[in-house]
Parts: structure tokens; sequence; C-alpha cells
């Protein structure tokens, strides 16, 4: 058991392609005179089996009642900082989301956008939709104009829905006083907090970046230089937004002085938004999208995100694979992934967009006889053609360049948080309005910014992902809350770009299908392929002789370093909480 759960090496490779095509099969015969095999050989060893199989996992971190998983220890403490409080997980989740903005400036924000997923105490799931949205003055020919980038600088910017989002989600379902739940954060920026070797990396390595613009790099780097790891960080104008934030609510940050100086600094840089657009902006409720697979309810986020759609499509075409230990990252799995990854990528480029602005056939695209039909194109052993699957899209390889940060929270109620919030890059465009203390996202990249020309994840999209006012970009983000008659199982989610659905998806299928603990779960090796450009792109430790049998097949195989960065909650048997962290990036748990 020991090799078999920790082994990604494909099981068959010893065998020659033709006999691992039957093997892969599992004739009813082979099956059958295998398993008799194994059982007149372990009998002795079978009641040992499923402690065997449960002592080779990772350990994981565990509560007995409540937890939070984020990417910073200081965000994470907030959040149990609330819950002790008499916070419910919604009120954590505020209160987080707010501390990351000051802690995690590469990822954590005022100034951009995400999504989140609520389970409440009567076991409904609600979606959070609080994207970015496009300026009123930008067009679909807005960014082929040299002067106005879509990657740095204030016009890259879209509407940031953050605040909107933590103030529409405090409304439905917080407890405690809104002042309450800012005060952690406000606290964090005005006093500060010593900086770790992560900032201090971070700044480093965007240097340029966050030097093109005077008031980022008055913070980020005063004397030219990165804050110093140890040295307490302060960041007195976030702190004074903060604290407008607490004492007025969204008002100040859409109509208020926060707005003003936003506006006067984005105008003066030579970006579009104006004060009409902050202040039409609305976070909204969507209907999540939901799917079943082995006895659970899978809970994901529709569009404008394209997350949930794909999750729910890839774990319905990979439904029907047999989910023994030994077949884990087998090239035969591994295969059959990549595949189902193919497709749904394939569909995220034709069909997705803002609903409120082009008619997204979500019913069809997960409806059981079209995912048949799509099941049925997926060849047994050789790699399928992404090309051919879609001509009129497939375009010739471009370059693919490069932050987004997930947590979530589950209370001692059973209610909870999936949550993902981003500027896109890390430090997103770079720009940040004098006085405002805060990074301004680059969403406006996920659009189509130049039609038929991949974004910085190499991800293209048809004309429902072009540039309009007023509209939201497409999204990778995928927060997924999991239950089981009703009741939490599981809250998940990822940084990642355009591989979080993929890093979700397969660490949804380690959980469900494999049955493995919530820290094996997010930990074993994963693979990416997103229709275009045609390739899977494999992690380190998928073993070489998996990656020749894919190679045989005509997969082409590329080494990359993370498939995305999960971060997951999930209720062990005996009831308690066990903490998924991600071991590619920092990552942190805590509980009661
Ligand atoms: O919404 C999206 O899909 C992207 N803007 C997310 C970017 C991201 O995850 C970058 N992080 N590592």
């Amino acid at each position: 058991m020991r090799a078999l759960i920790y082994e990604s090496s494909d099981p068959f490779r010893f065998l020659p392609e033709g006999d691992r095509v039957n093997a892969v099969n599992h004739s009813f015969m082979r099956r059958f005179t295998f398993m008799l095999c194994v059982l007149l050989w372990a009998s002795p060893l079978l009641v040992q089996a499923e402690p065997l199989l449960e002592k080779n996992q990772h350990t994981a971190i565990r509560a007995e009642k409540a937890m939070v998983t984020s990417g910073e220890p200081l965000a994470t403490h907030v959040g149990t900082t609330i819950l002790n409080q008499g916070g419910n997980a919604v009120d954590a989740s505020t209160a987080v989301a707010l501390a990351l903005a000051v802690t995690l400036p590469r990822a954590g924000n005022l100034g951009g956008g995400g999504f989140c997923l609520v389970l409440d105490r009567e076991g409904e799931v609600h979606a959070l939709d609080f994207r970015e949205t496009a300026p009123q003055a930008l067009h679909r020919e807005f960014y082929l104009d040299e002067k106005h980038s879509s990657r740095q600088g204030a016009s890259a910017a879209g509407v940031p829905g953050t605040v909107a989002g933590l103030w529409a989600m405090h409304r439905k379902f917080g407890v405690l006083p809104w002042k309450q739940v800012v005060e952690p954060a406000e606290r964090l920026a005005r006093e500060g907090f010593p900086a770790s070797g992560w900032l201090n990396d971070g700044v480093t390595s965007s240097e340029e970046l966050l030097s093109a613009y005077p008031a980022t790099k008055a913070i980020f780097l005063p004397g030219d230089k990165p804050p110093t790891v140890g040295k307490l960080f302060i960041q007195k104008d976030l702190g004074r937004t903060l604290k407008r934030l607490a004492e007025k609510g969204p008002d100040d940050f859409y109509r208020g002085r926060t707005a003003q100086l936003l506006v006067d600094g984005i105008q003066e840089a030579g970006g579009v938004m104006t004060a009409e657009d902050l202040n039409g902006y609305e976070a909204a409720w969507r209907k999540p999208v939901k799917g079943d697979f082995r006895g659970y309810t899978v809970w994901s986020m529709p569009p404008p995100s394209s997350g949930g759609i794909h999750l729910l499509q890839m774990l319905e075409l990979t439904e029907s694979l047999d989910t023994e230990p030994a077949l884990l990252n087998s090239a035969a799995h591994l295969h059959r992934l990549a595949e189902a990854m193919r497709l749904a990528y394939c569909d995220r480029a034709r069909y997705l967009g803002d609903p409120d602005f082009v008619d997204v056939p979500t019913e069809r695209l997960l409806s059981p006889e079209y995912l048949q039909e799509r099941e049925a194109l997926i060849p047994e052993t050789k790699a399928g053609d992404s090309e051919e699957l879609a001509p009129d899209l497939f375009q010739s390889p471009a370059p693919e360049s490069p932050d987004t940060t997930h947590f979530n929270v589950v209370d001692a109620d059973g209610m909870a948080v999936s949550f993902t919030y981003t500027l896109n890059f890390s430090y997103g465009s770079g720009f940040m309005a004098p006085g405002t203390g805060f990074l301004m996202n680059n969403e406006m990249d996920d659009f189509n910014a130049k039609p038929g020309l991949p974004n910085a994840y190499g991800l293209i999209g048809s004309a429902a992902n072009d540039v309009e006012p007023g509209k939201r970009p497409l999204s990778s983000m995928t927060p997924t809350l999991i239950t089981k008659d009703k009741r939490f199982y599981a809250a998940l989610g990822a940084p990642g770009g355009s591989r979080i659905i993929n890093g979700v998806f397969q660490a949804t299928y380690n959980l469900l299908g494999y049955g493995l603990n919530a820290q094996t779960a997010v930990t074993m090796p994963r693979i990416h392929h997103q229709w275009y450009p045609d390739q899977i792109r494999y992690e380190f430790g998928v073993s070489s002789d998996t990656i020749e049998i894919l190679e045989a097949r005509g997969h082409e195989c590329e080494p990359i370093y993370a498939v995305a960065h999960v971060l997951a909650i999930v209720r062990d048997p005996d009831g308690h909480l066990e903490a998924g962290l991600d071991p590619r990036r920092p990552a942190y748990a805590e509980g009661y």
C-alpha cells in the first residue's frame, strides 16, 4: 500500500503498450483473476489494509469545531480571533479578506475583486460575484491603442469590487458590527507588522513594476529597498482608508473621500475610470452551479467565473474512472484527466463570458446528454487534438507569461465560506492612486484584451469575452464548497491563473474519488491542460516513466513548477475539521 499511495508512477509501466491498454480497460476476466490472486495472497493482511492506507497519508492539522485556512499567518489568526469574539464564518471571512489586503499585498486587496460561496445554517449555498467591471470608457479596440496597457498602470484596472462584495456578504449574513470586523486590518496597517521573507521576496521580484509608480514605490520600496525582514511594515495611507471604511462603510470607498482620491490619481496617470464608474459598481448574488459526485454535492462559482462549470464538467467526464489507489496519477488516469481538461477548456474558450452581457449555455454545458457526447470524443489511448476540436478558435502558439489568494472559514455551527479574490498579477497593475495606500488590479487583461490573442495565461476566448463597458472579464477563480446531506463536507479553492480550475479539480477528485485526507489531497502532484496550448504541463513528482507513456500516446509534456496552490478545510470521518495546506506556497491553518 505504501508505495502505491505515494508513488505517482504508472502501475502498468512494465507491460507492453497493448497489455497496458487491457490493464487500463480492466476487462472483467483480468480483473477477476487479478483480484482473486490478490485476495488469496493478501487475505491475512486485509484486516490491516484500511489502517495502512490511512497511515500512509500526510498528517493533517485538525480542529474540533472551527477552522480558518489562508495564505498568510496574521490574517488566519484574525479569522479565528473574530470567531472567538462570537462572529460567524462570514464575519471572520470579512476580517480575513481585509487583513490580507494589508499583510499579503501581492494578492489581498481593496483594489481588486473576486468571488465567494457561503454555506448557511440551513444547508443552502449562496454565490457572490464581486468581480471588477470595465470602466464605461472601455471598448473592444481600447487596448489595441499602444497608449493603453491591459497589464500595467492606471488603464489596466477595472472598477474594484472587493469592498462592495465584503459589504454585501456582511449585510446578508454578518452578526458582528462592521466596525469590529474592519478594525483588525486597520490596526495591522496603522501599527504595522513584521515584514516576512515572503513579502520581501515578492517585492524584490516585482521591483521594476513597483518602482514605476511614485505612491507604490514610497510604500514598498522606501529608500529603494524592499521591506526588511522582521522590521515593522507600516502602511499609513492604507490605515486611513481602512479607518474611513470602518466608520463610513462602502460609501466612502465608492462615493466619498477614497473614491475621490482614486479617480483623481487614475485620471492624472492617464486612466479612464470616473466617479460614475465607481458609484455604479454593484456586487451580485448569483445562483451557484452544483453537481453530484460520488454521493457528495459539489457547489461552485457560475459565470462570470468559468471555474464552476468546468470543474463540474471535468468531474462528470471522469466520474466513471476506477479510483483504486494504485491508479492515482497513472498514465492511464492522467490521460483521461488531461482529455477532460482539453474538452472543458475548449468550451471555456467558445462559450464563457459575463452572463449579464452574453448568453452562457450553463445548463446545456452541464447536461448529462452534452457531457456524454463530449466524453465520446475522448480517445482511449492516444492524445486528442485541440485544433481538430475547435479549428475556428485555435491560434498559432504565442508566449504564455506569469496573484490571487484563497481562504476558507468554517465556524462551529457548520457555516462555511470559500473565498478567492485577486489583483490578477502579483501586485496587480502596480498602480496606486496617491493617498489611498492600496494597489489597483490589472484584471482588464482577463478579457480578450486584443481580440484573437491569448491573455497572460495563454487563454484564448471568443467574442463572448471581448471588452465592453460595464462588463466583467471571464475568470478562472473556483471557490468551491462540498456538502453531504446539506451539511458541510469541504471548502476549497486556489490561486494560480488558468490553472486554478485544474488544481481544484484534482484536489476534489483526490478527496471524493480516492478518499484521500485533506492534506494528501492537496499535496499530490498535479497536471494541467488548457486545450490551448495543446500540451500537458506536469509537476515534479509525476514520474518520468509516466511521462514517457503519455508522450508515446502523443501528448506533448512540459514540466511546470506548480498547478495552482490549493487550500482546503475538510470534515474527517470523526467529524473533526482537517486542513489541506498546499506545500507549493506558504499556507496556514488555525482552529479550535
Ligand atoms: O480571474 C482570473 O482567472 C485571474 N485573474 C486569476 C489570477 C491568478 O490567479 C494569479 N495567481 N496566481
